[in-house]
Protein backbone atom coordinates (compact mmCIF):
# COMPACT_ATOMS: atom_id res chain seq x y z
CA UNK A 1 0.00 0.00 0.00
CA UNK A 2 0.82 3.46 -0.35
CA UNK A 3 0.21 6.04 2.39
CA UNK A 4 0.09 9.74 2.37
CA UNK A 5 0.23 11.06 6.33
CA UNK A 6 -0.20 14.35 7.17
CA UNK A 7 1.30 15.76 10.22
CA UNK A 8 1.82 19.25 11.49
CA UNK A 9 1.58 20.10 15.02
CA UNK A 10 3.32 18.53 18.11
CA UNK A 11 1.03 16.39 19.16
CA UNK A 12 0.61 14.33 15.77
CA UNK A 13 4.49 13.60 16.00
CA UNK A 14 4.07 11.52 18.94
CA UNK A 15 0.82 10.09 17.81
CA UNK A 16 2.74 9.22 14.57
CA UNK A 17 5.36 7.97 15.57
CA UNK A 18 4.44 4.35 16.88
CA UNK A 19 2.26 4.00 13.49
CA UNK A 20 4.59 5.36 10.97
CA UNK A 21 7.31 2.94 12.13
CA UNK A 22 4.92 -0.07 11.89
CA UNK A 23 3.54 1.48 8.55
CA UNK A 24 7.07 1.48 7.24
CA UNK A 25 7.90 -2.07 7.62
CA UNK A 26 5.49 -3.53 5.55
CA UNK A 27 4.38 -0.53 3.33
CA UNK A 28 5.51 2.80 1.31
CA UNK A 29 4.42 5.72 3.51
CA UNK A 30 4.85 9.53 2.45
CA UNK A 31 4.98 12.01 5.35
CA UNK A 32 4.02 15.48 4.79
CA UNK A 33 4.59 18.16 7.77
CA UNK A 34 2.00 20.85 6.70
CA UNK A 35 4.79 23.26 8.88
CA UNK A 36 1.97 24.28 11.23
CA UNK A 37 4.32 23.96 13.91
CA UNK A 38 7.72 25.02 12.83
CA UNK A 39 10.75 25.78 15.09
CA UNK A 40 13.08 22.64 17.14
CA UNK A 41 11.30 23.18 20.23
CA UNK A 42 8.17 22.57 18.81
CA UNK A 43 8.53 20.19 15.67
CA UNK A 44 11.98 19.86 15.37
CA UNK A 45 13.52 18.15 18.47
CA UNK A 46 10.48 15.30 18.06
CA UNK A 47 11.44 13.12 14.90
CA UNK A 48 15.39 12.28 16.14
CA UNK A 49 13.92 11.80 20.19
CA UNK A 50 10.65 9.79 18.58
CA UNK A 51 12.64 8.11 15.95
CA UNK A 52 10.03 9.39 13.23
CA UNK A 53 11.77 9.51 9.81
CA UNK A 54 11.99 12.92 8.44
CA UNK A 55 9.01 14.30 6.39
CA UNK A 56 9.32 13.50 2.57
CA UNK A 57 7.50 16.93 2.18
CA UNK A 58 7.28 20.22 4.44
CA UNK A 59 4.77 22.32 2.92
CA UNK A 60 6.36 25.18 5.71
CA UNK A 61 2.94 27.10 5.96
CA UNK A 62 3.94 27.90 9.35
CA UNK A 63 1.17 30.13 11.45
CA UNK A 64 -1.81 32.13 10.60
CA UNK A 65 -5.27 32.93 10.72
CA UNK A 66 -7.21 29.61 10.25
CA UNK A 67 -8.68 30.43 6.95
CA UNK A 68 -5.16 31.28 5.50
CA UNK A 69 -3.43 28.39 7.32
CA UNK A 70 -5.25 25.56 6.92
CA UNK A 71 -5.73 26.73 2.64
CA UNK A 72 -2.58 26.86 1.96
CA UNK A 73 -2.31 23.23 3.62
CA UNK A 74 -4.87 22.01 1.09
CA UNK A 75 -3.88 23.56 -1.78
CA UNK A 76 -0.19 22.02 -0.75
CA UNK A 77 -1.83 18.65 0.08
CA UNK A 78 -4.01 18.57 -3.05
CA UNK A 79 -1.34 18.89 -4.99
CA UNK A 80 1.40 15.98 -3.71
CA UNK A 81 -2.36 13.34 -3.58
CA UNK A 82 -2.13 14.40 -7.26
CA UNK A 83 0.77 13.53 -8.54
CA UNK A 84 0.63 10.47 -6.07
CA UNK A 85 -2.38 8.85 -5.67
CA UNK A 86 -1.76 7.35 -2.53
CA UNK A 87 -4.43 4.05 -1.25
CA UNK A 88 -5.07 6.07 2.09
CA UNK A 89 -4.25 9.06 3.28
CA UNK A 90 -3.70 9.14 7.23
CA UNK A 91 -4.82 12.15 9.63
CA UNK A 92 -3.90 12.65 13.37
CA UNK A 93 -6.57 13.94 15.65
CA UNK A 94 -8.26 17.61 15.41
CA UNK A 95 -5.93 19.93 14.40
CA UNK A 96 -5.82 22.29 11.34
CA UNK A 97 -3.69 20.11 9.64
CA UNK A 98 -5.95 17.16 10.11
CA UNK A 99 -8.80 18.79 8.61
CA UNK A 100 -6.87 20.15 6.02
CA UNK A 101 -5.60 16.48 4.91
CA UNK A 102 -9.42 14.83 5.27
CA UNK A 103 -10.76 17.24 2.90
CA UNK A 104 -8.17 17.42 0.27
CA UNK A 105 -8.37 13.40 0.34
CA UNK A 106 -12.29 13.67 0.43
CA UNK A 107 -12.17 15.23 -2.57
CA UNK A 108 -9.98 13.15 -4.44
CA UNK A 109 -11.75 10.05 -3.12
CA UNK A 110 -8.93 9.39 -1.66
CA UNK A 111 -10.05 7.30 1.22
CA UNK A 112 -9.94 8.99 4.93
CA UNK A 113 -8.37 6.94 7.95
CA UNK A 114 -8.64 9.12 10.80
CA UNK A 115 -6.91 8.21 14.18
CA UNK A 116 -8.51 9.79 17.35
CA UNK A 117 -11.56 9.84 15.74
CA UNK A 118 -14.93 10.42 17.52
CA UNK A 119 -13.66 12.47 20.10
CA UNK A 120 -16.17 15.71 21.09
CA UNK A 121 -15.74 18.56 23.87
CA UNK A 122 -19.28 19.24 22.45
CA UNK A 123 -18.10 23.00 22.84
CA UNK A 124 -18.25 23.94 18.90
CA UNK A 125 -16.74 27.25 19.96
CA UNK A 126 -13.28 25.25 20.09
CA UNK A 127 -11.42 25.12 16.35
CA UNK A 128 -10.54 21.32 17.66
CA UNK A 129 -14.16 19.98 17.59
CA UNK A 130 -14.89 22.03 14.32
CA UNK A 131 -12.18 19.92 12.75
CA UNK A 132 -12.76 16.91 14.38
CA UNK A 133 -16.79 16.88 13.30
CA UNK A 134 -15.86 17.64 9.88
CA UNK A 135 -13.06 15.21 9.84
CA UNK A 136 -14.98 12.21 11.06
CA UNK A 137 -17.80 12.96 8.47
CA UNK A 138 -15.11 12.64 5.36
CA UNK A 139 -13.56 9.28 6.74
CA UNK A 140 -13.82 6.05 5.57
CA UNK A 141 -11.95 4.22 8.55
CA UNK A 142 -12.23 6.33 12.07
CA UNK A 143 -10.34 4.77 14.75
CA UNK A 144 -11.85 5.49 18.04
CA UNK A 145 -9.66 5.27 21.08
CA UNK A 146 -12.35 5.02 23.88
CA UNK A 147 -15.67 3.44 23.89
CA UNK A 148 -17.40 6.73 24.26
CA UNK A 149 -15.66 7.63 21.13
CA UNK A 150 -17.20 4.87 19.46
CA UNK A 151 -20.69 6.14 21.10
CA UNK A 152 -20.09 9.81 19.90
CA UNK A 153 -19.94 8.75 16.56
CA UNK A 154 -23.00 6.27 16.40
CA UNK A 155 -25.04 9.35 17.67
CA UNK A 156 -24.41 11.21 14.55
CA UNK A 157 -24.61 8.06 12.51
CA UNK A 158 -21.24 7.24 11.78
CA UNK A 159 -21.34 3.43 11.98
CA UNK A 160 -19.22 1.51 9.21
CA UNK A 161 -15.71 1.81 9.23
CA UNK A 162 -15.50 2.71 13.20
CA UNK A 163 -12.81 0.29 14.87
CA UNK A 164 -12.31 0.98 18.98
CA UNK A 165 -8.26 1.13 18.38
CA UNK A 166 -7.26 1.82 21.93
CA UNK A 167 -4.82 4.78 21.57
CA UNK A 168 -1.80 5.15 19.74
CA UNK A 169 -0.36 8.02 22.48
CA UNK A 170 -0.38 4.93 24.59
CA UNK A 171 1.48 3.02 22.09
CA UNK A 172 4.35 5.94 22.14
CA UNK A 173 4.45 6.03 25.75
CA UNK A 174 5.14 2.66 26.39
CA UNK A 175 8.08 2.60 23.40
CA UNK A 176 9.66 5.51 25.58
CA UNK A 177 9.31 3.80 28.84
CA UNK A 178 12.95 2.74 29.34
CA UNK A 179 14.59 6.19 28.18
CA UNK A 180 11.75 8.21 30.01
CA UNK A 181 13.40 6.03 33.15
CA UNK A 182 16.76 6.80 32.15
CA UNK A 183 16.27 10.93 32.15
CA UNK A 184 17.31 13.16 34.46
CA UNK A 185 15.39 16.23 34.15
CA UNK A 186 13.84 16.31 37.61
CA UNK A 187 16.93 15.92 39.26
CA UNK A 188 18.94 18.53 36.92
CA UNK A 189 16.13 21.20 37.48
CA UNK A 190 16.34 20.73 41.18
CA UNK A 191 12.88 19.33 42.14
CA UNK A 192 11.81 16.69 44.43
CA UNK A 193 9.42 13.99 43.07
CA UNK A 194 6.29 13.94 44.82
CA UNK A 195 6.69 17.85 45.62
CA UNK A 196 5.75 20.06 42.77
CA UNK A 197 2.81 20.85 39.76
CA UNK A 198 3.71 20.45 35.93
CA UNK A 199 1.33 22.73 34.01
CA UNK A 200 0.70 23.75 30.71
CA UNK A 201 -1.58 26.20 28.98
CA UNK A 202 -1.78 26.42 25.60
CA UNK A 203 -5.96 26.16 24.23
CA UNK A 204 -7.19 29.51 22.52
CA UNK A 205 -10.25 29.63 24.64
CA UNK A 206 -7.73 30.11 27.77
CA UNK A 207 -4.96 32.38 26.08
CA UNK A 208 -7.05 34.55 24.00
CA UNK A 209 -9.05 35.45 27.49
CA UNK A 210 -6.26 37.40 29.77
CA UNK A 211 -9.51 36.92 32.66
CA UNK A 212 -9.11 33.13 32.34
CA UNK A 213 -5.24 33.28 32.02
CA UNK A 214 -4.79 35.42 34.78
CA UNK A 215 -7.42 33.14 37.08
CA UNK A 216 -5.36 30.11 35.93
CA UNK A 217 -2.34 31.49 36.90
CA UNK A 218 -3.49 32.95 40.35
CA UNK A 219 -4.88 29.56 40.88
CA UNK A 220 -1.47 27.80 40.40
CA UNK A 221 0.48 30.74 42.75
CA UNK A 222 -2.67 29.46 45.36
CA UNK A 223 -1.33 25.58 45.37
CA UNK A 224 1.74 27.21 47.53
CA UNK A 225 3.65 24.18 45.32
CA UNK A 226 6.65 24.39 43.41
CA UNK A 227 5.48 24.70 39.37
CA UNK A 228 6.75 24.08 36.81
CA UNK A 229 5.60 26.03 33.44
CA UNK A 230 6.81 24.67 29.77
CA UNK A 231 5.56 27.49 28.34
CA UNK A 232 3.80 27.30 24.64
CA UNK A 233 5.17 29.86 21.92
CA UNK A 234 0.99 30.59 21.64
CA UNK A 235 0.87 31.43 25.86
CA UNK A 236 4.63 32.87 25.42
CA UNK A 237 3.76 35.99 24.20
CA UNK A 238 0.83 36.81 26.91
CA UNK A 239 2.68 36.31 30.26
CA UNK A 240 3.90 40.25 29.72
CA UNK A 241 0.76 41.09 30.37
CA UNK A 242 -0.21 38.60 33.64
CA UNK A 243 1.08 38.28 36.66
CA UNK A 244 2.81 34.96 37.21
CA UNK A 245 3.27 34.17 40.42
CA UNK A 246 6.71 33.57 42.70
CA UNK A 247 6.37 29.99 42.55
CA UNK A 248 5.46 29.21 39.39
CA UNK A 249 8.83 28.59 37.33
CA UNK A 250 8.55 29.15 33.42
CA UNK A 251 10.98 27.38 30.68
CA UNK A 252 10.99 26.82 27.11
CA UNK A 253 8.92 24.17 25.15
CA UNK A 254 10.22 20.58 26.35
CA UNK A 255 11.20 17.41 24.56
CA UNK A 256 8.84 14.24 24.98
CA UNK A 257 11.11 12.17 27.42
CA UNK A 258 11.99 15.29 29.70
CA UNK A 259 8.18 16.11 29.38
CA UNK A 260 6.96 12.57 30.68
CA UNK A 261 9.78 12.30 33.15
CA UNK A 262 8.30 15.38 34.84
CA UNK A 263 4.84 14.39 34.32
CA UNK A 264 5.53 10.61 35.91
CA UNK A 265 7.38 12.54 39.17
CA UNK A 266 4.71 15.43 39.25
CA UNK A 267 2.40 15.21 42.30
CA UNK A 268 -0.01 16.76 39.90
CA UNK A 269 -0.41 17.74 36.70
CA UNK A 270 -1.99 21.24 35.78
CA UNK A 271 -3.29 21.42 31.98
CA UNK A 272 -5.27 22.39 29.07
CA UNK A 273 -3.91 20.04 26.72
CA UNK A 274 -6.13 17.12 25.79
CA UNK A 275 -2.53 14.72 25.29
CA UNK A 276 -1.11 15.27 29.06
CA UNK A 277 -4.63 14.52 30.91
CA UNK A 278 -3.95 10.66 29.40
CA UNK A 279 -0.17 11.09 29.75
CA UNK A 280 -0.85 11.61 33.48
CA UNK A 281 -2.99 9.30 34.37
CA UNK A 282 -1.31 6.45 32.06
CA UNK A 283 1.67 7.56 34.68
CA UNK A 284 -0.40 7.52 37.76
CA UNK A 285 -0.30 10.99 38.54
CA UNK A 286 -3.54 12.86 39.08
CA UNK A 287 -4.46 15.62 36.79
CA UNK A 288 -6.10 18.83 37.00
CA UNK A 289 -8.10 20.46 33.58
CA UNK A 290 -8.46 23.95 33.34
CA UNK A 291 -11.09 23.52 30.89
CA UNK A 292 -15.02 23.59 31.03
CA UNK A 293 -15.23 20.02 29.63
CA UNK A 294 -12.89 17.19 28.41
CA UNK A 295 -12.96 14.57 25.41
CA UNK A 296 -11.58 12.09 27.64
CA UNK A 297 -14.51 11.55 29.83
CA UNK A 298 -13.00 8.22 31.11
CA UNK A 299 -9.65 10.49 32.98
CA UNK A 300 -12.75 12.21 35.06
CA UNK A 301 -15.29 8.60 35.54
CA UNK A 302 -11.73 6.72 36.81
CA UNK A 303 -11.25 9.91 39.43
CA UNK A 304 -7.99 10.57 38.57
CA UNK A 305 -8.58 13.92 36.22
CA UNK A 306 -10.78 16.77 37.76
CA UNK A 307 -12.23 19.77 35.55
CA UNK A 308 -11.79 22.87 37.56
CA UNK A 309 -12.44 25.62 34.27
CA UNK A 310 -10.57 28.71 34.88
CA UNK A 311 -11.79 29.18 38.60
CA UNK A 312 -8.19 30.10 40.94
CA UNK A 313 -10.30 28.52 43.71
CA UNK A 314 -11.18 25.02 42.24
CA UNK A 315 -7.80 24.69 40.48
CA UNK A 316 -6.02 25.27 44.24
CA UNK A 317 -8.78 22.94 45.93
CA UNK A 318 -8.43 19.82 43.12
CA UNK A 319 -4.48 20.54 43.48
CA UNK A 320 -5.18 19.96 47.12
CA UNK A 321 -7.70 17.41 46.87
CA UNK A 322 -5.17 15.30 45.12
CA UNK A 323 -2.27 16.47 47.57
CA UNK A 324 -4.12 14.87 50.15
CA UNK A 325 -5.50 11.74 48.72
CA UNK A 326 -4.11 10.21 45.31
CA UNK A 327 -6.63 7.79 43.64
CA UNK A 328 -6.49 4.54 43.82
CA UNK A 329 -3.69 2.81 41.17
CA UNK A 330 -6.12 0.19 40.01
CA UNK A 331 -8.85 1.89 37.60
CA UNK A 332 -6.36 3.01 34.73
CA UNK A 333 -6.35 0.40 32.14
CA UNK A 334 -4.40 -0.45 29.15
CA UNK A 335 -5.30 1.23 25.74
CA UNK A 336 -2.05 -0.11 24.32
CA UNK A 337 -1.46 -2.34 20.68
CA UNK A 338 -3.47 0.44 19.10
CA UNK A 339 -0.82 0.89 16.30
CA UNK A 340 -0.72 -2.48 14.96
CA UNK A 341 -4.70 -2.65 14.61
CA UNK A 342 -4.64 0.39 12.50
CA UNK A 343 -2.22 -0.56 9.77
CA UNK A 344 -4.03 -4.58 10.00
CA UNK A 345 -6.91 -2.44 9.38
CA UNK A 346 -5.98 -0.31 6.57
CA UNK A 347 -4.66 -3.30 5.22
CA UNK A 348 -7.94 -5.33 5.69
CA UNK A 349 -9.94 -3.02 3.85
CA UNK A 350 -7.31 -2.16 1.15
CA UNK A 351 -7.38 -6.20 0.57
CA UNK A 352 -10.95 -6.68 0.11
CA UNK A 353 -10.80 -3.13 -2.10
CA UNK A 354 -14.39 -2.93 -0.62
CA UNK A 355 -16.35 -0.42 1.74
CA UNK A 356 -16.41 -1.42 5.74
C1 LIG B 1 -2.47 23.61 17.68
C2 LIG B 1 -3.83 22.89 17.48
C3 LIG B 1 -4.26 22.24 18.79
C4 LIG B 1 -3.14 21.43 19.41
C5 LIG B 1 -1.90 22.30 19.55
C6 LIG B 1 -0.73 21.55 20.17
C7 LIG B 1 -5.33 23.83 15.77
C8 LIG B 1 -6.54 24.64 15.56
N1 LIG B 1 -4.86 23.80 17.05
O1 LIG B 1 -2.68 24.73 18.51
O2 LIG B 1 -5.37 21.40 18.53
O3 LIG B 1 -3.54 20.94 20.68
O4 LIG B 1 -1.52 22.75 18.26
O5 LIG B 1 0.35 22.43 20.41
O6 LIG B 1 -4.84 23.24 14.85
N2 LIG B 1 4.03 28.95 17.31
C9 LIG B 1 5.40 29.11 17.36
N3 LIG B 1 6.20 28.07 17.03
C10 LIG B 1 5.69 26.89 16.59
C11 LIG B 1 4.30 26.76 16.54
C12 LIG B 1 3.48 27.78 16.90
O7 LIG B 1 5.91 30.15 17.73
O8 LIG B 1 6.45 25.99 16.26
C13 LIG B 1 3.17 30.06 17.71
C14 LIG B 1 2.73 30.90 16.55
O9 LIG B 1 2.91 32.21 16.89
C15 LIG B 1 1.26 30.57 16.38
C16 LIG B 1 0.85 30.12 17.74
O10 LIG B 1 2.01 29.55 18.33
O11 LIG B 1 0.52 31.66 15.94
C17 LIG B 1 -0.25 29.11 17.69
O12 LIG B 1 0.10 28.06 16.81
P1 LIG B 1 -1.04 27.33 15.95
O13 LIG B 1 -0.40 26.43 14.98
O14 LIG B 1 -2.00 28.32 15.46
O15 LIG B 1 -1.86 26.48 16.98
P2 LIG B 1 -1.61 25.94 18.45
O16 LIG B 1 -2.07 26.93 19.44
O17 LIG B 1 -0.23 25.41 18.65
Amino acid sequence: MKIVTVVGARPQLIKAAAVSKALRARHREILVHTGQHYDEGMSGRFFAELGLPEPDLNLGVGSGPHGRQTALMLQGIEELLLAERPDWLLVYGDTNSTIAGALAAAKLHVPVAHVEAGLRSFNRRMPEEINRVLTDHVSTLLFCPTDAAVANLAREGIVRGVIRTGDVMCDTLDAMRPAIARDTTVQDLGLVPGEFVVATIHRAENTDDPARLRAILDGLGATGLPVLFPVHPRTARLLDAVPVPANVRRCEPLGYVPMMALVSAARVVVTDSGGLQKEAVWLSTPCVTVRDETEWVETVTSGWNVLAGADAGRIASAVAGFVAAAPSLTSVSSLGGASAQIIGALEDLHAGAGSP
